[in-house]
Parts: C-alpha cells; sequence; structure tokens
C-alpha cells in the first residue's frame, strides 16, 4: 500500500497550482502558439480514441435530462484538462501518458449477485446499441464541463446478467497495468490501486446513469477513459470511474478509492450539492471549461447538478449533509 499523505490531493491543482496552471495557458495562446482552447502539452501525444460511432442523436427536445441545451465544452478542453491517476496528477498527464494503455484487446468481468455471470470483450461492449447524451459534468474540484457523450444505459448492460435479489450495490474497477500506467509507479501514487468505485443499486439502473464508449461523435481518447467508462451526471466527476474491467454486485456497500483515502472529503453518494462544501473549498460555484484568469466562466452550482427533477427522489429522507 503507497504511504499516504495526511491530506490527500486530489486536486491537481494542488500540485500545479490552478492559477499558475491558467497563466501559462494564457501565456502560450497569447503568444500565439495556440487556438483559444487548445493546451500545447497534450497536443504532443499520440491521438487515441476518435474512430466513428453510429448511435442515436440526443434529442433537443428531451424532457428525461438526456440533452442539456447548453454550449457544449470545446473538444481540445474536455480532452486535454483530465482527472486520470493513473497516469499523473497533472491535469494535462493523462493526455500525454494515456496512450501507454492498451485497449484492444478488452474485458470486463460482470460477477456477485448476478444469476448469469460472464465477461464482455470489446466487440460485445461496442456491440451495444449506442446514444448520446449531452451532460453537464461537474469535478469536484468545482470546474464543470458539458460534455456529449455516446454509450448505453448501464442498466442495459446489468440486466444482461440477471442481478439478483441480493444485489443492493454495483462496485467498479479500472484497469491496473503498472507497465502502461506511469502514475500508478510514481513516488507521489497515493491511490491503493486499482481505482475502484461504486453505487447503490437504484443509482445504477437510474436511466442517466451511462456506460460510455465515445465522446463527440467518437469513440473514447485513452485519456477519457477508453474503451468503457461510466457518467453519473448528477454526482461529483470522481464517481464516473474510466477503463472499467470489473463489474460486481454486492450485497454490501462497496468501499471506494476516494474514500477509503479521505472519508471526511469524499463521501459514498457524492452527489454534487452547493450546500455541502469540501473541507477545504465551497462548492456554491463552479469555473465551466473553457476557463481562464480572464474569463473564469463561473457560475453557480446546482443542486445534483441540475438533475433534481430527475434524481432528488431517490434520495428522500436522506440527510446529503452526512450522506455526503
Ligand atoms: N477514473 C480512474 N480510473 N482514475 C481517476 O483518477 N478520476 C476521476 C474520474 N474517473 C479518475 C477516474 C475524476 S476525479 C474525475 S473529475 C473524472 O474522472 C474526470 O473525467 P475526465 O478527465 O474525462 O473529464
Amino acid at each position: 500500500m503507497p504511504k499516504r499523505p495526511s491530506i490527500p490531493a486530489i486536486p491537481g491543482s494542488e500540485i500545479t497550482p490552478e492559477h499558475v496552471w491558467l497563466n501559462r495557458r494564457q501565456l502560450m495562446a497569447a503568444a500565439g502558439g495556440l487556438a483559444a482552447g487548445g493546451i500545447g502539452t497534450a497536443l504532443a501525444a499520440p491521438e487515441t480514441g476518435g474512430a466513428a460511432l453510429s448511435f442515436e442523436a440526443a434529442k433537443a427536445s428531451d424532457q428525461r435530462g438526456f440533452h442539456t441545451a447548453e454550449d457544449k465544452t470545446p473538444y481540445e478542453d474536455a480532452t486535454s484538462y483530465c482527472n486520470f491517476y493513473e497516469f499523473g496528477t497533472d491535469k494535462s498527464d493523462p493526455a500525454r501518458h494515456a496512450h501507454e494503455m492498451t485497449v484492444d484487446p478488452w474485458r470486463v468481468e460482470v460477477s456477485g449477485e448476478v444469476a448469469n455471470p460472464g465477461h464482455l470483450n470489446l466487440e460485445d461492449i461496442m456491440g451495444f446499441d449506442l446514444e448520446e447524451r449531452v451532460y453537464r459534468f461537474r469535478c469536484v474540484e468545482a470546474w464543470s464541463m458539458v460534455v456529449p457523450w455516446i454509450g448505453f444505459p448501464l442498466s442495459t448492460l446489468l440486466a444482461r446478467f440477471e442481478p439478483t435479489s441480493k444485489a443492493r450495490y454495483v462496485a467498479f474497477r479500472t484497469l491496473y497495468r503498472k507497465e502502461e500506467m506511469r502514475g500508478t509507479r510514481s513516488f507521489s501514487s497515493i491511490i491503493d490501486w486499482p481505482y475502484r468505485e461504486g453505487l447503490r443499486m437504484d443509482e445504477a439502473m437510474h436511466p442517466l446513469t451511462l456506460m460510455s464508449v465515445g465522446m463527440y461523435g467518437k469513440t473514447l481518447p485513452n485519456q477519457n477513459g477508453a474503451p468503457l467508462r461510466l457518467v453519473v451526471p448528477w454526482k461529483y466527476g470522481f464517481k464516473s470511474i474510466k477503463s472499467i474491467v470489473s463489474i460486481e454486485l454486492t450485497e454490501r456497500q462497496p468501499q471506494t478509492s476516494w474514500q477509503e483515502l479521505a472519508p471526511h472529503e469524499y463521501g459514498f453518494y457524492a452527489n454534487v450539492n452547493p450546500e455541502v462544501d469540501h473541507p477545504r473549498w465551497s462548492q456554491k460555484y463552479e469555473r465551466r471549461l473553457p476557463s481562464t484568469v480572464f474569463n473564469p466562466n463561473r457560475r453557480k452550482t446546482k443542486l445534483f447538478n441540475g438533475y433534481s427533477d430527475q434524481v432528488a427522489s431517490l434520495y428522500t429522507g436522506m440527510d446529503l449533509g452526512k450522506d455526503y
């Protein structure tokens, strides 16, 4: 188990302070080397993902929260400002190093409280009926994006393996391949790998909960979690676990990586909530990418990230300040 600092370091901004990073980016942009949303270091790495997908496009008229009409975050920002600690803690590390991860072949084990345990290969994953969802995405670090994801409901995947009546939670695990994930070999690595996340069964079965295989019309770049990641738009981004290799249905609430590391800072539920501050910063506002020093693009954070109509009933009677 890696040695852990007393205060964990989820924000990459703590390692490269945000204002330094933003200033650097702006300087580069001002120097004329970059288009408005671009980031130099990311562009040096080989591109991953990007194969065209065929899917049902999200409809602007959708009333289920599947499509927000808000401006989409430019592709360059969503794919270069990333959190994927397996490749390093700086926001630019995943775009620079995640191409070192092999994503084909790929295998996802589905086990635990299911009548029909088994696995999915890459061909099976890409064989689900794909649809587009344009979601807001809010990181616990108080930056946010709007991303057109492509994928299929997690409920469709789970149904295939026939959950038993004992299945109350879903536990997810990310690939852990040390030789291809330089962040896991680093001295500053603070997570007890593999990265783990979990949902309650009703959250997992909710129609908004998406297994994503693509974004912006194409397969996921490695840095965004290729070939298969979770997207739970009403929860902080750390719940949206990337590059999944294991899905286990359980009777008991699973331990998750961030909760294990700092339970007083990162809860199991992690529902976006402007009234429940992180112990080290406020959650009342967020910066919508692209965000710069001169134009931080700051806006108020909404309860459940604006998906209250769809999900508030899942938490009736719960104290969201206690079950954060
Ligand atoms: N999944 C794994 N395996 N490792 C990670 O470090 N970071 C999480 C989440 N999923 C993370 C992960 C966090 S903190 C966030 S905010 C989102 O991924 C970021 O997703 P994005 O980089 O595609 O925007």
